[in-house]
C-alpha cells in the first residue's frame, strides 16, 4: 500500500455502495476508486457524477471498471447483494447472496488482488467467512463490518437517553449483526464510569436499558419499513474502517472479527471490537464478559455457525 496513492475497488453500487462512494469522496479517502457492479450504467453514471465532487473535496480518480482493476487495489469492498425485503432477516439472505458473492471473490483474487477485503453484504458475517474461504486470504485480511451499525445504533439512542454525544458513549454491540446480536452493557462505560451506575444515576432502570438493546437490535426494520433499505449509517461505518486502514491508525473498532479462540469461538467470523491499521484487523479484543453475557455470545455464534455449515454445503 502506497501513502500516497491508495485505490479501492468498490463492488456493488447499490444503496450501501453508492452511499460509501460518496462519503469516501466526502472524506478525502483514496486518490482511485473503481465502481464494479452488474449493472454496468449505473457504475459509469455514479462515476461520472461523484467525480463532479472532487473540485470541492480533493483529487480522486473514479470510474467503471471490473475485477481485473483489483490487482493493484488496496481495498476490495464488497456490497453487492440483496437486501432484505420487509420481514426478511438477514439470514434469508444468505443462499442468493452466497452465490453473487462466490461470483465476485474468485475473480477479485485472479486478478491478483493482495489488499484487504471488507465485506457489508449480509448475512454480513456468514459472507465475511466466506469471502475468507473463497479467498484463501490470512483471515486479518478479511473483515466484515460487523456489529459496527449495531454498536452506532446503540451509542445513539444511549447519547439521547443520557443527552450526551454518543460518541462519549464507550459500549458495544457483540454477536452476529442481526436477530442474536446483544448489548455489552455489564462492561460499557461512559466518561470512566460504569454504564450501568451513569444509567442508574440518571433514574435509567435495567428494564428500560433492555428496551434500548432491543430497539437497536430492530432498529433495521423500522427503517426498512419506513424508507426501504438502510444505507447511510452503514456507508459511514465502511468509511470509517476505511480509515483505519488507510490512516495505518491502530483504531479499536466495532468490525466483523475472525476469532482463534477469543470468547472460547473458534472459525467464525463475529461482531467483536478490533484493531485495525494498514495490515486489516492487527488484533481481537476480547471483552471480559460477563456470565450472562458469554452465553448470549456462544448462542450467538452457534446460530452462526449452523447456517454457515447449511449455506456453504
Ligand atoms: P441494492 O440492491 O441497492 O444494491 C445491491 C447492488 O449489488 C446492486 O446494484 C446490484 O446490481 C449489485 N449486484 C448484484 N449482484 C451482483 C454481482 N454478482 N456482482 C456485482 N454487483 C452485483 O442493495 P443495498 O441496499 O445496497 O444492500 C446491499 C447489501 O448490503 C445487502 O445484502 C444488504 O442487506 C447489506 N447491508 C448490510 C448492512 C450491514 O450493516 N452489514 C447494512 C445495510 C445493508
Ligand atoms: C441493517 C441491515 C440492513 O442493520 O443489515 O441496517
Amino acid at each position: 500500500m502506497s501513502k500516497f496513492h491508495q485505490k479501492v475497488v468498490l463492488v456493488g453500487d447499490g444503496a450501501v455502495g453508492s452511499a460509501y462512494a460518496f462519503s469516501l469522496m466526502q472524506q478525502g479517502l483514496a486518490e482511485e476508486l473503481v465502481i464494479v457492479d452488474v449493472i454496468k450504467e449505473r457504475t459509469r453514471g455514479d462515476a461520472l457524477d461523484l467525480e463532479d465532487a472532487q473540485v470541492f473535496t480533493a483529487p480522486k480518480k473514479v470510474y467503471s471498471g471490473d475485477y481485473s482493476d483489483a490487482k493493484d487495489a488496496d481495498l476490495v469492498v464488497i456490497t453487492a447483494g440483496a437486501p432484505q425485503k420487509p420481514g426478511e432477516t438477514r439470514l434469508d439472505l444468505v443462499d442468493k447472496n452466497l452465490k453473487i458473492l462466490s461470483s465476485i471473490v474468485k475473480p477479485v483474487v485472479d486478478s491478483g488482488f493482495d489488499g484487504i477485503f471488507l465485506v457489508a453484504a449480509n448475512p454480513v458475517d456468514i459472507l465475511t467467512y466466506a469471502t475468507w474461504k473463497f479467498s484463501g486470504f490470512p483471515k486479518n485480511r478479511v473483515i466484515g463490518s460487523g456489529t459496527s451499525l449495531d454498536t452506532s445504533r446503540l451509542r445513539v439512542a444511549l447519547g439521547k437517553k443520557l443527552n450526551l454525544d454518543p460518541r462519549s458513549i464507550d459500549g458495544y454491540i457483540l454477536g452476529e449483526h442481526g436477530d442474536t446480536e446483544f448489548a455489552a452493557y455489564d462492561e460499557a462505560t461512559v466518561g470512566a464510569k460504569p454504564l450501568r451506575q451513569v444509567a442508574e444515576e440518571h433514574g435509567i432502570t435495567d428494564a428500560e436499558l433492555a428496551e434500548i438493546e432491543d430497539q437497536t437490535m430492530h432498529k433495521a426494520y423500522e427503517i426498512i419499513n419506513t424508507k426501504g433499505a438502510t444505507y447511510y449509517g452503514v456507508a459511514t461505518c465502511l468509511m470509517r474502517i476505511t480509515k483505519a486502514i488507510f490512516r495505518d491508525e491502530n483504531a479499536i473498532l466495532p468490525v466483523g472479527a475472525a476469532l482463534d479462540g477469543e470468547y472460547g469461538l473458534d472459525d467464525i467470523f463475529i461482531g467483536t471490537p478490533g484493531i485495525i491499521n494498514a495490515t486489516g484487523l492487527a488484533g481481537v479484543i476480547e471483552v471480559p464478559l460477563s456470565e450472562t453475557e458469554k452465553a448470549k455470545m456462544k448462542a450467538s455464534a452457534e446460530t452462526l455457525k449452523k447456517v454457515t455449515q447449511e449455506g456453504l454445503a
